[in-house]
């Protein structure tokens, strides 16, 4: 994920250990770089970007994401206090600036096509040739096993353009997760292990900015709801939804605990909650398989919570760091 993706998503986690994009070369705390180190890197990335002439392909994103990742990591993080003394050579900036606008431009193109064809209700191949390789090489490993991020979440977010949530009025409380997005190829992970079809709808519980109902809105024939409690998010969600012309979708402001479920087949829960309010929702979720075989996904440290209930059969290793899957008892 490049340095500005990781940053927004820091933003809006309080979580800066989705940053990845340290240079393994030098030391860790970007408060140590010296000017030096900084204008050589930056020199040698430079040099190195503008003379491939293969990064400006449509199937480089992979590459491009990675080679953004690198120049950011220097360009945000040059040590104001080496910058105040002494500054990079400003054609150098330049150049190295210029190599980011023509990627991120190149990767828009691609973002603006894949919309295209969601838009359109077709198939959308464009999107899945970028999530096949990810996917399967995770089901020959075993399985999707760990919590970071990668060029899928770039993508999805260049995809989606979501508009800065107003949060600034949510409040902290210790049995309720703050935001933060499963990771892309856990979603995909969830959608292959539920095969879900035109009969099924998958509801989200604290579903935050919409990912996983408005992807399985548009990869598969499923309807998907997401249930969140914070309305800020709802609304981003619901704006994205509409510019992407999805209908077999529904966002709804509720809390978990008091929300309508009677509709859903399929439940995910990426540890939105724990202690009395997971207890609450699992109740409920009881009595729901009380009318009907119903499926729980789960993601995070909720999934061994999950795991202990009696009326819940697993259909996969419960594992926290990849997508669980349970089936309720008959
Ligand atoms: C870890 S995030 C998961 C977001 C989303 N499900 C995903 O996987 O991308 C948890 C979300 O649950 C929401 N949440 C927490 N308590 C809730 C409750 N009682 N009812 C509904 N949503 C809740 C939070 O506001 C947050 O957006």
């Amino acid at each position: 994920m490049s340095t500005k993706g990781n940053l927004e998503l820091e933003r809006l986690t309080g979580d800066a250990s989705c940053c990845s994009s340290r240079p393994a070369a030098y030391p860790s705390s970007p408060s140590e770089w010296t000017f030096q180190h900084v204008t050589d890197v930056l020199e040698r990335l430079v040099g190195q970007f503008d003379s491939n002439p293969l990064l400006a392909e449509p199937n480089q994103l992979r590459q491009r994401l990675e080679a953004l990742d690198r120049i950011d990591a220097y360009l945000p993080y040059t040590p104001q206090a080496v910058l105040a003394a002494e500054s990079i050579d400003p054609e150098l900036y330049r150049r190295a600036r210029t190599i980011c606008d023509r990627f991120e431009a190149l990767n828009c193109e691609l973002y603006e096509a894949i919309r295209c064809e969601i838009q359109r209700g077709s198939r959308p191949d464009t999107l899945l040739q970028w999530v096949r390789p990810s996917v399967d090489i995770e089901d020959v490993n075993g399985s999707a096993n760990d919590m970071g991020y990668d060029y899928l979440d770039e993508l999805i977010s260049g995809v989606f353009q979501f508009e800065e949530p107003d949060d600034r009025h949510i409040l902290r409380d210790s049995e309720k997760a703050f935001y933060q997005p499963t990771p892309v190829r856990h979603i995909f992970r969830l959608m292959r292990l539920t095969e879900l079809t035109a009969t099924d709808v998958l509801v989200d519980l604290g579903s935050g900015l919409g990912h996983v109902p408005l992807l399985v809105s548009i990869c598969t024939q499923a309807r998907s709801i997401g249930i969140e409690l914070e309305a800020a998010y709802i609304e981003r969600a619901q704006q994205c939804a509409q510019r992407l012309n999805l209908n077999k979708r529904m966002f709804i402001q509720k809390d978990a605990r008091v929300a309508d479920l009677s509709l859903g087949t399929v439940f995910y829960l990426y540890t939105p909650f724990r202690g009395s309010i997971l207890d609450a929702v699992l109740i409920r979720l009881k009595r729901e398989a009380a009318t009907r075989r119903i499926r729980i996904c789960s993601y995070g440290p909720c999934t061994s919570v999950i795991a202990e209930e009696s009326w819940l059969e697993a259909a996969t290793a419960p594992e926290a760091h990849g997508i669980a899957l349970f089936h309720s008892r008959p």
